[in-house]
């Protein structure tokens, strides 16, 4: 009897596993139009080629991406058939709207294409086949995650694509998401697998936080001490700041070497990197190395424990910006992204405000309590301005915290807006660009159910998805129109604190990534929760299938 019924099952459970099912155009985020006629269908099946431009190494690489995703989620093996025009999926440059417009304008000045119109592509799905059409190898990409998604999680026989128009582009040019690696260091492979996952959502710009009181993780090359020794801390305090301590050296950093290959691992996903070495506040891993350049003159430890430091660096001292501008001009070295992250937040003064070279520097600043802007608030500006021009003289635009408004903001300084939006509102006013992400909506590092028992401890708060969804990054009811186009887009945190292991670090990105990269990507008048929701199922199953951790559980 056993054996019969094992004989039918070995017959019968691939028969049913390889079945034909059907692509859903429903994902995430959602593209901005999507026509279908289901009552005809292209089917995609082993065998088939993919198109493309052999010749381009760019578009090669997305070729072969996408022929990997087909295989990983449905076991359909495809074939790269570069010069075979009639191939089931063709991966085109150029949309033939754009060609009709140059012709119209022949003689007249081209108009820029904004960073949104370069990464927009289209898919139609006919009997000949699926076309997709890009006018940069980066749509071709972004395509490719969107048919990607669209594909049953699943191993079948082959893919019903119901025969359909879709034309997609992102609403936001910058569309973040932020990982400390400071407080808690993370591999290089977890650093892959967030490159990847932002990638799938369509995210363009990690922000990669590398300095902190309790740890230094960038590789300094002139300062060989500074991430050796700063980088590790003896112990970690157990919970919040609990007073009882593990007893286990901590620590870790990346080399030169591992910045660059993530560097190009991010850049062949089409993400930037944005590293962040936050000064002069949250310094304590280098401080420890170097304490000379704190106004007390030191010891420091690397914090074991979680908080604001109140030492700091001392401006006051020259040796303070030359090391600044040392790590700094090594960063530029090793990342290529427009956007460098200074940090600026939390910097206590107290220190400053008795400290004589401090003080002394102050003073020959002409530095004035104008009632508005202390002292020690325009001394930070200062400091920022030192970086600013350090940072223009190599091409690069410098990101600051919120607080590097309270001094005077320099000229061209972008503001990261996270106590609230108030920061960015002020910023935009004043036309600066801003990246919104208020913890309000974007820290990610909050609890995201109610019941704190059903969830591993954070850091506080409440964030829930239906939270992070309901994100207005332009705040039309305080800016104009015109004010609105300093709004770069928003980004998601994720602080470390509580958050040591990778599965973890995904529990909580997941699924609150899918809930900011409508807000990211979408047209306001596209998000609908409830909708949203009957959308993320198919989500879950991909994450499952990638082995990703998660939160089950939406409120
Ligand atoms: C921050 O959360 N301290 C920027
Ligand atoms: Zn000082």
């Amino acid at each position: 009897m056993k054996k019969i019924i094992l004989s039918i099952l070995f017959v019968c459970v691939p028969a049913l596993a390889l079945m034909a099912e059907r692509a859903d155009y429903r994902i995430i985020p959602l593209p901005k139009t999507v026509q279908t006629d289901s009552t005809q269908v292209f089917t995609l099946q082993a065998g088939m080629g993919i198109a493309y431009d052999a010749g381009n190494p760019e578009i090669s690489r997305n070729a072969q991406f996408l022929r990997l995703w087909v295989e990983e989620l449905t076991g359909i093996k495809l074939q790269l058939t570069p010069d075979d025009k009639k191939a089931a999926i063709r991966l085109t440059i150029g949309f033939p709207t754009d060609k009709k417009a140059k012709k119209a304008k022949k003689g007249q000045k081209g108009v820029e294409l904004t960073e949104q119109q370069q990464e927009a592509y289209t898919i139609s799905i006919g009997k000949d086949g699926i076309v997709v059409a890009a006018r940069k190898p980066v749509g071709l990409f972004r395509a490719a995650q969107t048919l990607r998604k669209t594909l049953p999680v699943k191993v079948v026989s082959s893919v019903e694509f119901p025969y359909a128009q879709i034309a997609d582009e992102p609403r936001f040019e910058y569309r973040g998401a932020m990982l400390d690696c400071a407080r808690h260091f993370f591999s290089m492979q977890t650093l892959k697998q967030y490159v990847d996952v932002m990638a799938l959502h369509g995210c363009n710009q990690l922000h990669w936080h590398l300095t902190e009181d309790q740890g230094w993780r960038f590789e300094v090359k002139a300062l060989p001490e500074l991430a050796k020794k700063g980088s590790v801390r003896e112990q970690t305090v157990i919970g919040h700041n609990t007073g009882v301590y593990d007893g286990q050296r901590y620590g870790g950093y990346y080399t030169q070497e591992q910045c660059r290959e993530l560097v190009n691992y991010a850049a062949e996903r089409y993400i930037n990197i944005i590293p962040e070495i936050d000064l002069p506040g949250h310094m304590m891993g280098a401080l420890h190395v170097f304490p000379n350049l704190g106004c007390t003159g030191g010891p420091y430890p690397v914090w074991p424990h979680w908080g604001v430091s109140h030492e700091v660096l001392c401006p006051g001292n020259p040796e303070t910006l030359t090391f600044l501008k040392t790590v700094v001009g090594e960063l530029c070295d090793v990342f290529p992204s427009k956007y460098i992250h200074i940090g600026g937040d939390e910097c206590p003064k107290e220190r400053w405000k008795t400290c004589p070279k401090c003080q002394a520097k102050a003073k020959e600043l002409g530095l004035k309590n104008d009632g508005k802007r202390s002292v020690e608030n325009q001394l930070q500006t200062w400091v920022n301005h030192e970086m600013e021009a350090f940072l223009s003289e190599r091409g690069r635009d410098m990101i600051g915290w919120d607080e590097v408004l309270e001094g005077g903001l320099t000229e061209k300084g972008i503001v990261m807006s996270w106590r609230g939006i108030n920061g960015g509102i002020e910023a935009a006013k004043q036309h600066h660009r801003v990246i919104m992400t208020p913890t309000t909506f974007c820290y990610i590092d909050y609890y995201q159910l109610k019941d704190h028992n059903r969830q591993p401890e954070a850091i506080g708060g409440y964030l829930p998805l239906s939270k992070v969804y309901s994100f207005e990054p332009l705040i039309p009811d305080q800016l104009s129109e015109d004010e609105q186009r300093y709004i770069l887009g928003p980004q998601v945190n994720l602080w470390t604190e509580y958050i040591a292991y990778p599965q973890h670090v995904f529990y909580m990105l997941l699924p609150r990534l899918d809930a900011i990269s409508e807000v990211q990507w979408c047209r306001s008048d596209q998000k609908n929760l409830d909708d949203f929701k009957t959308r993320l199922p198919r989500m879950l199953q991909l994450y499952d299938r990638l082995g990703l951790t998660y939160c089950r559980a939406m409120e």
